[in-house]
């Protein structure tokens, strides 16, 4: 196709070339001739020589104009094409697929970079700003920091990574550990914190064993934007075809 359209255009800038050579040998043999029909007498030669000026000049400006218009033109349409080749051939960072995720012990991480493998898609790691420590992730203790946070559903822990555009992701793999039976209250701080508009989003948990439930539909009520799937739930010893699967249900 880039091939047929760069055709194309030479095609365009061949004729032009060849209609303008056309067009001034074609003025030049009606500029003598002219001169030559009306040699006989002085007067008529002057006369017939002014009109023959006013007419090439003429001739000359209408073809200058159309020359202009048709290098516009080519111009437009070979900024086109470049524009077209940047996004086809991959020449400007054009991924679609984000896998964004929070992992507190690493089985979520593993997923996630599993599932970029495999799709392609971009990584971003939801941090927390203060890290939790094996205390703070302690569930048999009712005052441990998680077991606090997933009590009150209004906590939102702060993100300690980067901000991320997600203006060019219409896709968007989301994974969390299962906390409690629902996603951990750091991911209502991401999904609040983006616009999801026009996007999908895949959420995806790993756990001891409970399955992702209504977690990810309670994001996509945080978010307010986007369409959230219900999502799976993975097995921490999820293989590539289990991950495969998955994205492929998910499509
Ligand atoms: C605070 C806390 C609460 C948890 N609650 C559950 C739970 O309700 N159900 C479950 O199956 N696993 C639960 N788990 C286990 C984790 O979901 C599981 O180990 C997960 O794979 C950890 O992922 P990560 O390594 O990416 O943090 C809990 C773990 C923690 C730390």
């Amino acid at each position: 196709m880039q091939n047929k359209k760069m055709i194309n255009l030479k095609l365009v800038l061949m004729s032009v070339l060849v209609c303008s050579a056309m067009f001034m040998s074609s003025c030049g043999n009606s500029n003598q001739n002219s001169v030559a029909v009306n040699s006989n007498t002085e007067t008529a030669a002057k006369v017939n020589e002014t009109t023959v000026v006013e007419t090439v000049v003429e001739a000359t400006k209408k073809q200058e104009e159309a020359t202009t218009k048709t290098i516009e033109q080519t111009t437009e349409q070979v900024k086109e094409t470049a524009a077209e080749n940047v996004n086809e051939e991959g020449e400007m960072p054009t991924n679609e697929v984000l896998v964004a995720y929070f992992s507190a012990t690493g089985t979520t991480k593993r997923v996630a970079e599993k599932i970029a493998e495999l799709t392609g898609a971009d990584l971003y790691e939801i941090v927390p700003a203060n890290p939790y420590s094996s205390a703070d992730l302690n569930w048999h203790d009712n005052n441990s920091r998680s077991t606090k946070e997933m009590d009150d559903p209004n906590v939102r822990p702060e993100i300690g990574s980067s901000d991320i555009s997600l203006d060019q992701y219409n896709t968007i793999y989301l994974g969390y550990p299962i906390w409690w039976g629902d996603a951990p209250r750091i991911m209502a701080t991401f999904v609040e914190k983006y616009n999801f508009d026009g996007k999908k989003v895949i959420p995806f948990c790993t756990s001891g064993g409970s399955g992702i439930g209504r977690s990810g539909s309670n994001l996509g009520n945080l978010a307010g934007s986007g369409s959230f799937a219900n999502g799976e739930r993975l097995n921490s010893s999820a293989d590539t075809n289990n991950i495969q699967s998955f994205i492929n249900n998910n499509k």
